[in-house]
């Protein structure tokens, strides 16, 4: 295990100004995402799209990492160059999803453990080869009514801690990801106990595993209300809601905290992600990790057809750049406009 690598790689994946696309939708995910702009998936339409993006020009100033899944970092451009190398090449770092999914959680009705520890120590050995520099796994946690039990948020939090040792064992930065979901009807308040209470025990099981903080990142939720609560709330208040709970659980020692966006729309996720790095300085760097929040304008962009592979490319070249701005606290709305097709 390599100390120095491990906090270098953590350190450039939150290099100033730059964030993580996340493009690591399992197949049954981006079927998902494919059927909402009527496009089949196949094999080859979901490499055509994923070379739109890793090939987008000077997207590399504002994305230092872009996560994958495994049939993405196997495949290629259309002449032949795979795309770990296409985004080496850009000062990318690959990165790779390793978990195998949520699944139902035994004898606890509505909650759901992450599973893929089995051959994980093979698997990591694999992925670096091809060229993997950080992972990602992710833990689901669910508001509703008497959950989330504790027994849920600790087998959780264990498997996560089970999946770092294991990737810096590797040399493989791990993005640490416990996903506090907005589906539900709670209140920002609920959302800010539940997070931190699952921060915590994960901060537990990474201490008691030994991971070394300096070369993790966490990839949490914002604290925010649920999508169904009568009261929501503007970007000053998330920011806060959320800077405030991170104060309390999450170690000065970890780099950076790269936001998923978890159903945000892509404004909302640049707008609130801006709001926190304009409150000022703290222990850890604040920035991005988005999947939808990133790619929603492309796919709305590409509708699946080569002719639309430019205007795609500029929607994701725009969106990148407003969240490097919101990096820096200087994203403002009129910059929305500021696309020209
Ligand atoms: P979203 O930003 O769409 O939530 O995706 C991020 C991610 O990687 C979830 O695991």
């Amino acid at each position: 295990m390599d100390l120095d690598r491990l906090a270098d790689t953590a350190e450039a994946l939150v290099a100033e100004g730059r964030g993580i696309l996340a493009a690591d939708e399992s197949t049954s995910t981006i079927k998902k995402r494919f059927d909402s702009i009527n496009v089949e998936s196949t094999e080859e339409t979901r490499r055509a799209y994923r070379e739109l993006l890793f090939t987008t020009d000077g997207a590399e100033e504002f994305i230092s990492g872009v996560i994958l899944y495994d049939e993405t970092i196997r495949q290629a451009t259309a002449d032949g160059k795979p795309f770990p190398k296409v985004l080496a090449d850009k000062g990318i770092i690959p990165g790779i999803k390793v978990d195998s999914g949520a699944k139902d959680f035994a004898g606890f009705p509505g909650e759901k453990v992450t599973e893929g520890l089995d051959g994980l120590r093979e698997r990591l050995a694999e992925y670096r080869e091809l060229g993997a520099g950080f992972a990602k796994w992710r833990a689901v946690i669910t508001i509703g009514d008497s959950i989330p039990t504790g027994a849920c948020v600790d087998a959780n939090a264990h498997a996560l801690a089970r999946y770092a040792s294991l990737c810096q064992e590797a040399d493989i930065v791990p993005i640490v990801e416990p996903e506090v979901l907005m589906d539900g009807s709670h209140s920002i308040e609920t959302c800010w106990e539940v997070t931190a209470a699952t921060l915590e025990a994960v901060y537990h099981a990474l201490h008691d595993q030994r991971v070394f903080l300096e070369g993790t990142l966490l990839k949490p939720n914002m604290v925010l209300p649920g999508k169904d609560c009568p009261t929501q709330a503007g970007a000053e208040e998330i920011a806060e809601a959320t800077v405030g709970c991170f104060l309390t659980v999450v170690p000065a020692a970890v780099p950076g905290i790269v936001f998923l966006s978890g159903g945000q729309t892509a404004e909302e996720a640049t707008e609130r992600l801006n709001a926190m790095n304009a409150m000022g300085q703290f222990p850890w760097e604040l920035s991005f990790s988005y999947g939808r929040a990133l790619q929603a304008p492309v796919l709305e962009a590409w509708r699946g057809d080569a002719a639309n592979a430019a205007a795609a490319q500029k929607a994701f070249h725009h969106r990148s750049k407003l969240n490097g701005a919101a990096r820096f606290g200087t994203y403002s709305r009129e910059m929305e406009a500021a696309l020209v097709q």
